[in-house]
């Protein structure tokens, strides 16, 4: 295919070479003349391994040059590949100054140019840049319409500095935010016979992924570099800690716990969470992200509380109690917390959960009910239609399958999902449904 990368900084450079050696034929544009001319000249310029035989190469083969001209470039490609830059602003905001200005640059070059073109963003951008603010301008500029007249994607890049050569041609993955399937094409034809999984979602789903990753590395390496600092204050080998943490697949680098759903409890993830920040803070160890682990988790209980706030409705009824399925386990139960904070608000509250029904008919649990939560004992209903009728709104916090089968569709109560019930995908088109956090 014939490429333009737009910006020719660490990403578009990498891009932009090794595209050509993978046998298309590459246009690499900045508005720094400097870069222009170091390209034109098989030089790399940016320090990356590997980069500078790779460009030597495709500039001697004629795959790569370079240029000014944003029009040029594109007037003479299929696929625009926008790799400028999106600094923060002194506030933490996102610029998008570099993407406005380069979009608005393609978008006049396209009004002239006939034929279908697909700009493809791999800058890092928030979720909704793209869609509200880039697509806007190139519509305005071409005259046309995005997915009718011109493609449009979003293809983030997941290179790590310092291996992104290697990392190009062996990508974790390859996401491709498709606005309709021939812009999708028009990427996934870019990386052809490379390895690993292609993902083609919606484009906002594209652009949060690139957030999600990050997000995910700095609280990694927070993490660690926090438990390491409470190991050593304890004379305790954080690497050995680690190297036997790292070999658990089952529970720690898994899956496990990484979907959004409602806040944890029980209980031993927050008691042992205050005691090791606890320990840490005696061993003037400062650990500012295992300190706000338990206020993070006490602010997405909060967000239920709010979803019912804004209903506006008084008679409330919650399915599950118990801190997860299949125990009757009450204590620091997240929804124990919730039903309190809700009871405390004056709600009108009904609450079912089949295991603490069962444990109160067989004595088992009773006590702890009937002396710790008493106010919430003479809350609890027999049966899922009790609560069902009661209720103008429901917050459901089980899986049980009993509960599931009975929530209505449609003109009944208002459905807040806490924990992403099975049909929680088609319900969400649905009026009166509400998620916590999807
Ligand atoms: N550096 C990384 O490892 C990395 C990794 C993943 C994603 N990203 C994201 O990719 C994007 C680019 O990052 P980078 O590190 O390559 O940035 P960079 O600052 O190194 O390069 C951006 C280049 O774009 C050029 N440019 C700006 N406006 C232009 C225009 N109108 N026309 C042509 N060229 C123009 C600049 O002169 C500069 O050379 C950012 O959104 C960044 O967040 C970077």
């Amino acid at each position: 295919m014939r490429v333009s990368v737009l910006g020719l900084g660490y990403v578009g450079c990498v891009s932009a070479a090794c595209l050509a050696s993978l046998g298309h034929e590459v246009i690499g544009v900045d508005v720094n003349q400097a870069k222009v001319d170091l390209v034109n000249e098989g030089k790399a310029p940016v320090v990356e391994e590997r980069i500078g035989e790779l460009i030597a190469e495709v500039v001697g083969t004629g795959a790569l040059r370079a240029t000014g001209d944003v029009r040029e470039a594109v007037m003479g490609s299929e696929v625009s590949l926008v790799c400028v830059g999106t600094p923060s602003e002194p506030n933490g905001s996102l610029c998008t100054t570099y993407l406005e200005r380069v979009t608005e640059q393609i978008g006049a070059a396209l009004a002239e140019r006939g034929g279908r073109h697909t700009v493809v963003f791999r800058s890092t951008m928030l979720p909704g840049t793209c869609m509200n603010l880039l697509v806007p301008i190139l519509e305005k500029y071409v005259g046309g319409t995005a997915g009718a007249d011109f493609g449009v994607a979003v293809n983030p890049e997941f290179l790590r500095e310092g291996t992104s050569v290697r990392d190009f041609f062996d990508p974790p993955k390859t996401v491709i935010g498709e606005l309709d399937p021939a812009s999708g094409d028009a990427v996934s034809a870019l990386y052809d016979g490379l390895p690993g999984e292609v993902f083609r979602v919606p484009v906002p789903t594209a652009e949060a992924i690139k957030y999600a990753d990050n997000a995910f590395h700095g609280l990694k390496i927070g993490f660690a570099n926090e438990l390491g600092a409470v190991c050593q204050a304890l004379g305790v080998d954080s690497h050995q800690v680690m190297d036997v943490f790292l070999a658990d697949r089952k529970l720690n680098i898994s899956p496990a716990y990484l979907r959004p759903g409602f806040a944890f409890g029980g209980s031993c993830l927050p008691k042992d969470l205050r005691s090791l920040v606890y320990a840490a803070q005696r061993a003037d160890v400062s650990v500012p992200i295992l300190t706000h682990v338990l206020p993070s988790n006490s602010a997405h209980l909060q967000r239920a509380v709010d979803l019912v706030e804004r209903t506006g409705k008084r008679r409330v009824g919650l399915f599950g109690l118990s801190f997860k399925p299949g125990t009757d386990d009450l204590r620091e139960s997240p929804l124990v917390e919730l039903a309190e904070r809700l009871f405390g608000k004056g709600y009108d509250l009904k609450i079912y959960d089949a295991n603490v029904s069962l444990s109160r008919l067989i004595g088992a649990n009773r006590e702890y009910i009937e002396n710790r939560l008493p106010h919430l004992a003479q809350l609890l209903a027999d049966s899922v239609d009790e609560v069902l009728e009661h209720a103008e709104v429901c917050l459901v916090g089980t899986g049980d399958p009993a509960v599931l089968a009975a929530l209505p569709h449609g003109d009944g109560p208002v459905i807040v999902d806490l924990i992403r019930i099975p049909d929680a995908e088609a319900r969400r088109a649905e009026p009166g449904y509400v998620g916590l956090a999807w």
